[in-house]
């Protein structure tokens, strides 16, 4: 009897156990490249990498997630037709801005991409792709605002996205030690604070800004812009050192400039080619 009973113990946990792997296997990342043998008989499967791309979707219409909680955007778009164009396997992780950059540098991540302006200190912890997009700083006002420019927000509340270009500019301006920069964890939440008067302004960038006034009419806001915002470009971010993944990026970077596709997703996104579109600054909500 006891034989018995273990042995219905034993197939029983045999199932329990199985179920729990299959549960786990469920849960995991797709899988590596070891599993590729399981790859169906008619792919090739050269065992790809598939390179895990970092991006803080919380910056529409560039990175955002939609209601499946899918990440997409214009930026999610070109990765996906850089990586096609390379011959490279991506996919997307939603990474907070905030220690995004540590994230490719500690190996979690491959690659980047954030609307994340090369600059010359991130340049030294960092490689960028050749610029992939032109962006510049806006602000963004409430509709009666008195604001009429960059420098009449000296002395006032302005919200930005912490460490980013928005939060630098507005930084020099007001000074290091100023109890009057808010630094919030994403720029929706910055201009969400503005509806509520927390602020008086919130500086970040122009496709972002004037996505939001145009989606959030009832949030009354305008955007201004000022001459002395310096011209910025997007790049995608490999860790500093990988010649190798820059150089298929690159590669891929200029075939989707070259076969049209780059201008595709751009007019899907901000309404005409580049060349020919008016910044995004000019097509702010009235
Ligand atoms: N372009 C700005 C910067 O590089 C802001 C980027 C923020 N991107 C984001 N996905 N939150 O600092």
């Amino acid at each position: 009897m006891s034989t018995i009973t273990t042995r219905h113990f034993l197939q029983s946990t045999g199932i329990v156990l199985a179920g729990l792997m299959l549960a786990a296997c469920g849960k995991q990342e797709p899988p590596a490249p070891s599993a590729a043998a399981s790859a169906p008989a008619a792919a090739p499967a050269p065992a790809a990498k598939v390179y895990v791309v970092g991006t803080d979707a919380a910056y529409a219409p560039f990175e955002s997630q939609n209601e499946k909680g899918e990440i997409v955007g214009f930026d999610i778009d070109v990765v996906k037709a850089v990586a096609k164009n390379a011959g490279i396997e991506v996919k997307f992780l939603n990474t907070p801005w905030e220690g995004i950059f540590n994230s490719v540098a500690q190996g979690d991540r491959d690659l980047l991409v954030s609307a994340i302006t090369i600059t010359p200190e991130r340049k030294q912890t960092l490689d960028f792709s050749e610029p992939y997009f032109d962006a510049q700083q806006l602000i963004a006002v409430r509709k009666d605002s008195k604001i009429t420019k960059f420098d009449d927000l000296k002395n006032l509340k302005v919200g930005v996205q912490n460490g980013t270009t928005g939060d630098e500019v507005i930084t020099k301006l007001q000074g290091k030690s100023t109890p009057n920069v808010k630094r919030f964890e994403s720029t929706p939440l910055a201009l969400k604070e503005m509806e509520s008067g927390g602020v008086d302004a919130v500086v970040a960038d122009n496709g972002v800004v004037v996505h939001y006034v145009n989606n959030n009419p009832d949030s009354k806001f305008k955007t201004l812009t000022d001459s002395s915002f310096a011209s910025e470009h997007y790049g995608i971010a490999v860790k500093k050192g990988n010649a190798e993944l820059l150089e298929k990026i690159n590669k891929g970077v200029a075939g989707i400039k070259a076969d049209g596709t780059y201008n595709q997703i751009y007019t899907q996104y901000f309404g005409s080619a580049p060349a020919a579109a008016p910044a995004p600054a000019a097509a702010a909500s009235k």
